[in-house]
């Protein structure tokens, strides 16, 4: 199947996902990674491992919309059957979104509903919680807000900091990433009437 990895930052996860499609571990071409920083750690990453690389700054637009315009296009010209976000940083317009509906997939360190939005570490250790996690969700209009595809718990330990914490949870981002993935380069999963469905049942 082939995909196109949107990210901001280091890009673990895409990592994560690049390695297991090399050597055969997951049924997906990475046909480029896209950035809309420049200096994106995650870009140098990719380009060692031979796969396309582009950015895209906001910087040269005067919108929004028409950021967003100039991205899809920069995305379709790819020609993925899937969009996967890793860490990429900026809330999609609605155009975008519909540009290709039903298959983008967003990875969230929380356990959706919980913490949507930035921070969620420290939110969760402000909070007291013994449990935290990650979810991946198939994206909507809704900030962190559509269907949930597959969520891990970590647990929280006494004396975890920011960092401790969020170092667990990205090792279980990287396992369900790629198994949400695999489901769906194997058509095993798909978003259907704002409803994720995996194996032909809601999830
Ligand atoms: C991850 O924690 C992901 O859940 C969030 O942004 C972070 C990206 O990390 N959306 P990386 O760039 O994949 O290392």
């Amino acid at each position: 199947l082939p995909i196109v990895i949107l990210i901001s930052g280091r890009g673990s996860n895409m990592l994560a996902i690049a390695e297991r499609a090399a050597n055969g571990e997951l049924p997906v071409e990475v046909r480029a990674v896209i950035s809309d920083k420049a200096d994106a750690a995650g870009l140098a990453t990719a380009a060692a491992m031979n796969i396309p690389t582009r950015s895209l700054s906001a910087k040269e637009f005067a919108d929004r919309a028409s950021y967003d315009r100039a991205l899809a296009a920069l995305v379709q010209s790819f020609e993925p059957e899937l969009i996967v976000l890793a860490g990429f940083m900026r809330i999609l317009s609605p155009g975008f979104i519909a540009a290709f509906a039903d298959r983008i997939l967003n990875i969230h360190p929380s356990l959706l509903p919980l913490y949507r939005g930035l921070h969620t570490h420290r939110r969760a250790l402000e909070a007291g919680d013994i449990l935290h996690g990650c979810s991946v969700h198939f994206v909507t209009e809704e900030l962190d807000g559509g269907p949930l595809v597959i969520q891990s718990q970590v647990k929280v330990l006494p004396g975890d900091s920011e960092s401790s914490l969020s170092a667990r949870v990205q090792q279980q981002e990287h396992r369900i990433y790629s198994q949400a993935i695999d489901w769906f380069a194997r058509r095993r999963l798909q978003l259907r009437e704002q409803q994720a469905w995996l194996d032909g049942r809601p999830l």
